[in-house]
């Protein structure tokens, strides 16, 4: 009777573990219950002063969930034997660090140890998401942080020269299709990009053409006058460029897409059906933007002792 009892305990335990180890929705309910409310205490404070960080906090999700999984790989600093993903080109315009230090300082005020970095990323982007006006939507938490931040893994990033066939292959990898692809891109109906990032469709951009010939041509000239002032001034990818709304598709339509990876998705027949029904259509939009982010939120998470909580974002424990 004893040895069955303990024989059944024994069966228990790997599930009993694996269970507290899996993502759920109340992973923090017993052991950090206000971290939720900390971290939309705080995105919306910041958001109040800095209406700009939305954009920001989005895009660091994206960038952390696309290199090595959503474990905060992103969040790591560089060391003198180490150069991290922060420090790649492609991050180098990310925004949002110090929101995200000071929310994970405030929960390890109240509960040391307990709720991971890349869990409040992703809290945070859905805050931001939701701030700007987006839709609301509930994530799976118990992400762990991940150990390893290289420069070299950005390569995993998307350029904003991919065409559309380039971009419906990289997101396909991961497993997205090219609805959600175009419903992630929606992502930039909030924030800005640097003229570096696109100023190869203003000149001498093929042989044929000197501008873009997708690209409406008083936006190109407007564009052109604005990027003569250097490389790192910003233009916002639509006319409302803190609000989470359906500006983004309406300038795809107009041929004002900021980067070409943007244009593109207007251009291909296999994606321009989609961005004509998110343009006139917000609900279908918001829709489809929650399932794809919330999938995007997965990807190649870390669980138990795959990962840790670290203490500091900026350094693994
Ligand atoms: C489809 C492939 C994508 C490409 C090629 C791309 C590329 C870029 C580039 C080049 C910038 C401007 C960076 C700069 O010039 O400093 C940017 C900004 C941004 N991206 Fe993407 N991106 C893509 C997908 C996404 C996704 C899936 C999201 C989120 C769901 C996203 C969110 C953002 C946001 C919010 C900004 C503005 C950031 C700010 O204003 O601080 N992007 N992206």
């Amino acid at each position: 009777m004893i040895t069955s009892s303990i024989v059944k305990l024994l069966l228990l335990i790997p599930l009993l573990f694996s269970g507290a180890d899996a993502l759920s929705m109340d992973y923090y309910m017993m052991s950090c219950p206000f971290m939720e409310q900390i971290i939309s205490n705080t995105v919306n404070q910041a958001l109040n002063r800095n209406p700009g960080l939305a954009a920001g906090l989005l895009r660091l999700h994206f960038h952390d969930c696309f290199v090595q999984g959503c474990d905060g790989s992103v969040l790591i600093d560089s060391t003198n034997d180490n150069m991290a993903e922060k420090d790649s080109p492609a991050n180098l315009s990310l925004q949002g660090y110090e929101v995200i230090d000071r929310m994970k300082e405030l929960i390890e005020d109240q509960c040391p140890g307990v709720v991971s970095c890349a869990d409040i990323v992703a809290l945070a982007a859905r805050e931001a998401v939701f701030w700007a006006g987006g839709p609301y939507y509930d994530i799976p938490r118990g992400r762990k942080d991940g150990r390893r931040s290289r420069i070299e893994d950005t390569i995993n990033l998307p350029a904003p020269t991919l065409n559309s066939t380039e971009l419906i292959n990289m997101f396909g990898k991961h497993g997205f299709t090219a609805q959600e692809l175009v419903a992630l891109s929606g992502g930039h109906t909030l924030g800005v990009a640097r003229c570096a990032s696109f100023k190869h469709r203003l000149s001498n951009f093929d042989e044929a053409n000197d501008v873009d010939p997708v690209m409406d041509s008083s936006f190109a000239m407007a564009l052109s006058r604005t990027c003569g002032d250097g490389d790192d001034v910003r233009v916002a990818f639509d006319r409302t460029r803190n609000s989470f709304d359906t500006g983004y598709f309406n300038a795809l339509q107009r041929g004002m897409g900021v980067l070409s990876s943007d244009q593109t998705l207007f251009s291909d027949p296999r994606t321009r059906r989609v961005v004509n029904g998110y343009a006139m259509n917000e609900a279908m939009f918001f829709l489809d933007f929650e399932q794809a982010v919330t999938k995007m939120g997965l990807m190649n998470v870390k669980e138990g002792n795959q990962g840790e909580v670290r203490r500091n974002c900026r350094r693994v424990n």
